[in-house]
């Protein structure tokens, strides 16, 4: 992702928003399915306020100046949907994720790819594997879910761009070329565990070992170049591939946690090997050590950006996708759900106190002490994965568990994909929407349609600025 992401655009919306005179916040009662996903469905609408890849000659799932975040509101429809069954955005989601799969099935679309990150090509991978592990329908044609996390791996395991053995014996630079500046430099945590997680979830998906290898590599590789402490558990942020890795970057945030934690759990499922199990519980000891404190009431908190009131874009999505990966790893491992559910709770009824922005339902960037007058897709983003996350004590377990080939998951294989000779061509032509049927609309009424067409003017805004 972008370096240089800029953090100021919510406080410019903010001053050119209207106010109502409303009172109102997300009410949320952590018992009450009820309240969970009016929570959920309230901060998902004003989430999808932000989206209009579905407008009449726009580009499906195109966010222009932040495109990976396309897979992060994805991710969050996939969660919406499977913890609620309400199928309101699927269409959009549907046609987005596939579309930017690119030319090549592999989340290089050439729009972008001049720019886009190993990190960035990753997290559509993992939004793809995703939508395969829930059993969302592929597509009647072009790319299958898992063909595009199969996309991903397969460009993500080739040098040069993807795994790079001529400096600190591997692992995955941050930016794919040297054009790309200061980030070619680094091999950065999030994209080598999140290339490790998503092998891991392949290999336990398709059963397929040579997965499983590539993630036990790049676990390997993290461990050797000290990005992760065996003994802490502590995640670093990146290391410097021109010192031969011998510089740490020691910034601490939570999906680089995450990312690790996430791909451990999948090989303890794929192994039953109990060395992966400890390493899962280490690794969850110091995410909630690390970024959860009693004087915040528990929650989640990115303190490396939020105490300083400085969270560039990138940085509000990450705890939401933490929290999402807590609630796959307490469907894979249920040991951990009690410990799991319990931060996420505190987590959504703070986030929940948070979205009461603009004497609305508008979700803030911290969640504790209140709405801090920051609003924005990212908070909107966070704040729907949370609420589904914590649907987690209510769904059928059984039922809600990542599926794989042998449990009933039938997205198309397609081991070749993200190749130069995949044999497989893409429909490339733009897919067209389905008519609304649904009825029930998730909604919080009272967004205006001052909000929405203040959130188009952003994005222009956004276009000029970046
Ligand atoms: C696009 O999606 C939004 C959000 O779900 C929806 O309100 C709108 O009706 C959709 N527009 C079209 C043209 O389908
Ligand atoms: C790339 O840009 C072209 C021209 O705007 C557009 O037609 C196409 O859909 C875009 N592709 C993706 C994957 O965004
Ligand atoms: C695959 O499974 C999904 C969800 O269970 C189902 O909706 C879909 O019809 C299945 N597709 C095929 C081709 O069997």
């Amino acid at each position: 992702m972008l370096r240089s992401a800029i953090g100021r655009i919510s406080a410019v919306a903010l001053q050119i928003l209207p106010l109502t005179n409303v009172v109102y916040a997300i009410d949320l009662d952590v018992e009450d399915q009820a309240s969970i996903k009016n929570a959920a469905s309230e901060a998902t609408y004003g989430m999808m306020t932000y989206y209009h890849g579905n407008e009449t000659g726009a580009i499906p799932g195109a966010f222009p100046a932040y495109w990976w975040e396309g897979s992060i509101l994805f991710l969050a429809l996939l969660n919406y949907w499977h913890y609620f069954q309400d199928d309101t955005y699927n269409e959009e989601l549907s046609i987005g994720l596939q579309w930017q799969g690119g030319d090549n099935g592999d989340y290089l679309p050439s729009n972008y790819s001049q720019w886009l990150g190993n990190d960035d090509q990753m997290f559509w991978g993992v939004a793809a594997m995703t939508a395969a592990e829930y059993g969302f329908p592929d597509r009647p044609t072009g790319y299958s879910w898992l063909g595009l996390a199969q996309g991903v791996f397969n460009s993500q395991k080739t040098p040069p761009e993807g795994w790079d053995p001529t400096t600190c014996g591997g692992g995955l630079r941050w930016q794919r070329t040297p054009i790309q500046g200061d980030g070619y430099l680094l091999k950065n945590s999030v994209s080598n565990g999140g290339f490790f997680q998503l092998a891991a979830r392949l290999a336990v998906y398709t059963n397929n070992h040579e997965y499983a290898d590539w993630a036990i590599k790049t676990w390997k590789w993290a461990m050797k170049v000290n990005v992760l402490d065996k003994t802490t558990w502590n995640v670093a942020d990146s290391t410097n591939a021109q010192n031969g890795c011998s510089d740490i970057d020691h910034t601490e945030w939570t999906y680089n946690y995450g990312a690790w934690m996430t791909g451990a759990a999948y090989m303890y499922v794929y192994t039953k090997d109990d060395q992966w199990l400890e390493a899962v519980k280490g690794l969850l000891k110091a995410l909630f050590k690390t970024f959860a404190f009693p004087q915040n009431g528990n929650v989640l908190s990115d303190w490396s950006c939020e105490v300083r009131e400085d969270c560039n874009r990138n940085n509000i999505l990450f705890k939401g996708i933490t929290s999402q990966w807590l609630a796959t790893i307490a469907l894979l491992i249920p040991e951990l759900e009690d410990d799991i559910l319990q931060k996420l709770q505190l987590s959504a009824k703070g986030a929940a106190k948070s979205c009461s922005g603009k004497g609305s339902n508008v979700c803030g960037i911290r969640w504790y002490g209140g709405y801090d007058g920051k609003p924005g897709m990212e908070a909107q983003i966070s704040a729907s994965n949370v609420f589904s996350a914590i649907m987690l004590k209510y769904v059928d377990k059984k039922k809600a568990k990542p599926l794989t080939s042998e449990t009933g998951g039938n997205s198309t294989s397609d081991p070749k994909a993200g190749t130069d000779n995949n044999p497989k061509d893409k429909d490339n032509s733009l897919p067209t929407y389905a008519p609304i049927t649904t009825a029930d609309k998730a909604g919080a009424g009272i967004m205006t349609a001052a909000m929405v067409s203040s959130v188009v003017g952003m994005g222009a805004f956004m276009l000029v600025g970046s």
